[in-house]
């Protein structure tokens, strides 16, 4: 029998709802088209359930997320909800209790996309940032003394580990072999400042280096990375960096690649179940006028595929996308000259009509 691959679509708030139907069209385009059978599973969890019924995200969810072979994550992020409520309670929660301990974010100008940046174009920006997903600043370690007083102190501890920075260091190598394309992996960290934390992760990527002596290796602390992302985006190839630092140069990448309405990411359990999401966010002023890019959503529809292994599925999902962007007029939310579905159906009918 034919695997069916069984996932759980978490829609969210905002945005989020519209941008994922528009990746179901098109995963249902290559279901047909390539025979791949899908089963979705709808979850309510975001700021509307939240604020409903009070529940954030139970854990009987996450036992039975286990059973998923992966999640398709659309937005949270509510205007009537205090901010870090959702994202601790549901996505923040999500990766911490599936060990998706890496954030995969590919940095991937595709043709017919202005470029932010003069004179360059997508052979110079294509490079994936490898983000450690489940430690750093992110693991809520800290607390507050003489909370609301003017003597009160705030403490946030980043925990580095070994073993997380390991696998997720190893993880970066071996998709840069898989990628095959500069054969160069960059560490982004700020080893002048951070001696300790990234002083570790400074001895982990050497040592894991050896037992790639085909890759190529660099180094560059998270301001200069910022800087040559900017000047030189075509050094790069894989940059794997922590959690905090991955956060913040992503959203920089995402601008040269056109903007948050086509940046995708994973966040990626190798051995678990994975969630793949649209990066944006839940953009509640555009909510429900159809004006939103459905594409990152649809590219986060691609890298599960990918993910998967389903590579032809994959590749015309991204082939349907670069069909897309050739037509659009802008990449942003109201600027596409065409609406959120119109982008959805330009995707989906290229993938049945160009098998
Ligand atoms: C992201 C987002 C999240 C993060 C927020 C919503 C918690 O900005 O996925 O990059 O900081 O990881
Ligand atoms: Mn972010």
């Amino acid at each position: 029998m034919d695997k069916c691959y069984k996932i759980g679509v978490i829609p969210g708030d905002g945005i989020g709802p519209e941008v994922v139907a528009e990746g179901i069209k098109v995963l249902n385009a290559v279901s047909k088209v390539f025979n791949i059978k899908l089963e979705f599973t709808y979850y309510p969890y975001g700021g509307e359930h939240y604020l409903k019924t009070k529940e954030l995200l139970p854990d009987e969810a996450i036992e039975a997320f286990k059973g998923l072979d992966a999640i398709y994550f659309g937005a949270i992020g509510h205007p009537d909800v205090k901010p870090g409520i959702l994202e601790h309670g549901i996505l923040l929660k999500i990766r911490q209790s599936l060990d998706q301990y890496i954030n995969l974010r590919p940095v991937k100008l595709y043709p017919g996309i202005d470029c932010p940046l003069k004179d360059k174009g997508p052979e110079d920006i294509d490079f994936v940032v490898i983000r450690e997903n489940t430690e750093g600043l992110y693991v809520g370690a800290g607390g507050f003394l003489k909370y609301g007083t003017k003597d009160e102190i705030a403490i946030q501890t980043s925990i580095n580990t070994y073993k997380g920075i390991e696998r997720c260091i190893r993880y970066a190598f071996e998709y840069c072999k898989k990628r095959n394309k500069m054969k160069k992996v960059t560490l982004c960290g700020k080893s002048n400042v951070l001696t300790y934390a990234s002083g570790l992760w400074v001895r982990v990527f050497e040592e894991v280096a050896n037992d790639y002596p085909d890759v190529e290796t660099d180094y560059a602390h998270v301001d200069a990375i910022c800087m040559w992302m900017v000047k030189n985006p075509e050094r790069f190839d894989v940059i794997v960096t922590d959690n905090m630092f991955g956060d913040i140069i992503t959203d920089l990448g995402a601008v040269l690649q056109g903007g948050l309405g086509v940046a995708a990411g994973g966040n990626i359990n190798p051995k678990g179940v994975s969630m793949f999401e649209p990066i944006g966010g839940s953009a509640p002023k555009y909510q429900g006028k159809g004006v939103a890019n459905p594409l990152a959503a649809i590219l986060a529809a691609q890298i599960m595929l990918e993910n998967f292994g389903e590579d032809k599925a994959a590749k015309a999902i991204e082939n349907g996308v670069i069909h897309a962007v050739r037509k659009l007029k802008g990449m942003s939310a109201g600027k596409m000259g065409y609406s959120t579905s119109e982008v959805g159906s330009l995707v989906a009918e290229y993938i049945e009509t160009n098998k």
